[in-house]
């Protein structure tokens, strides 16, 4: 019998193999109306934008666009940060015309060493920029933040004892020394997690009256919303080759990851550390946490039409296969952790498999593998997975997987 592995996991999961069942997963390679595809010109033109319809209906909700009088401002930039090292910068991305209405910070930090515009993984932390390094010039996040006895924070604020607090899952020096640039900017900013949230996080601050529709937003919506916003700055800052950017996340921001990748194709990379159900997971299989549980646990997730599919995920519509071949014919890596079995690290490799298909069409190679690959093996081409041994977590291991990957595909030498 597996441990549980999530304290919270009263209900509604399951750690028995024996139990997932059989299922069918919808098909990828014909679209909802009964039509074949058989090329990536059809892909693009029919099956992409009905897969994104028929994902922004039943699962993640509608995202909307740029908005209007978004513009950057560049707060701090330090051309000799970690000991002379990298250029560190600091930006807010303002999502109105104003400089006091709804924003983000994004703290980039750029290699020093190479010349010309680098490649950037990008992606959204959990407690706070000044979370990711130690570096005391990072600004401590004012807004809300989970308390955490353990690190002190008490009250929904940071402070300054929180300095580096997750540094092991970012790793700058590392991405900095092998020629890549790291932004990262606070999900909190966009909408603190928790069900209340979304009244002082960008939804309700972009819309003046919020009104709950069956196939709104939610907060992986807003999450995946503020990447995009991101790729806008990237887009202005000639340090930075905005074709080369990796989006990465973990977890729950894994999930807002896949769905920022799948719709905002300007993302030429995409990592999933985690994702699990409602992320890399296929829904279908019953194993590790279920849409049931997920929509009881975290109800501001989600849209709230993927609640009609608490009990039958059979009836959705789509499945988390086809939500990464949305990403496709750009480089996919789909990471699992053999001690996170509540992400289902069966079901996320076979989710990655099941995307295959769409990769052929573009003629990418790929690799089909029947068996799970084992521990620390990392499997595939286009689209490669890994079951890392340990915890739910980002380490340095993940991080050297998606920087060999990176080099490969961004065409990177050092
Ligand atoms: C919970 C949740 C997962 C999520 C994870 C995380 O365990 O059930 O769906 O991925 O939190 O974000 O760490």
């Amino acid at each position: 019998n597996l441990p549980l592995l999530n304290v919270n996991a009263q209900e509604n999961f399951n750690y028995d193999e024996a139990k997932v069942g059989t299922y069918l997963l919808p098909s990828l390679l014909q679209t909802p109306d009964g039509k074949k595809i058989t090329s990536s010109t059809q892909w693009n033109n029919l099956q992409r934008p009905a897969l994104l319809k028929l994902f922004a209906d039943n699962v993640y909700g509608r995202l909307p666009g740029k908005p209007r009088g978004l513009h950057f401002k560049v707060n701090l930039e330090d051309k000799a940060a970690l000991g002379g090292k990298a250029i560190l910068k600091q930006i807010t991305i303002y999502f109105t015309p104003a400089d006091t209405g709804a924003s983000m910070d994004v703290l980039l930090y750029l290699p020093k060493q190479v010349k010309g515009p680098v490649p950037v993984f990008a992606g959204l932390n959990f407690k706070g920029n000044h979370t990711v390094h130690t570096d005391p010039q990072i600004k401590i996040t004012k807004r809300w933040v989970a308390d955490d006895k353990n690190a002190g924070i008490t009250g929904n604020r940071a402070n300054e004892n929180t300095r580096g607090l997750q540094a092991s899952r970012w790793v700058v020096e590392e991405i900095i020394a092998r020629g890549y640039g790291l932004a990262t900017a606070y999900y909190g900013d966009l909408e603190p997690d928790h069900p209340e949230g979304w009244q002082t996080g960008i939804r309700s601050q972009l819309s003046k009256s919020l009104q709950i529709q069956p196939n709104e937003w939610g907060a992986i919506g807003a999450w995946a919303w503020g990447m995009s916003r991101m790729m806008d700055y990237f887009e202005t800052d000639p340090a930075i080759n905005a074709k080369k950017v990796a989006l990465q996340g973990h977890s729950r921001i894994g999930k807002a990851a896949l769905w920022a990748g799948a719709n905002d194709t300007r993302f030429a990379m995409v990592i999933s550390n985690e994702s699990g159900e409602g992320g890399a997971a296929l829904a279908r299989r019953w194993y590790g946490e279920t849409v049931a549980r997920l929509n009881s646990a975290f109800p501001h997730w989600f849209s709230p039409n993927y609640k009609k599919f608490n009990d039958k995920p059979n009836e959705l519509p789509v499945d988390q296969h086809q939500l990464l071949a949305l990403i496709a014919p750009r480089p996919l890596y789909v990471a699992s952790a053999q001690e996170d079995q509540w992400s289902d690290p069966k079901g996320e490799f076979l989710s990655a498999q099941a995307a295959l298909p769409a990769y052929q069409l573009f003629a990418k190679k790929v690799i089909h593998q029947n068996e799970m690959p084992g521990l620390n093996q990392p499997v595939g081409e286009t689209v490669r997975y890994h079951n890392r041994s340990g915890k739910h977590d980002v380490t340095l291991y993940d991080w050297q997987q998606y920087l060999d990957f990176a080099d490969k595909h961004f065409g990177n030498k050092q």
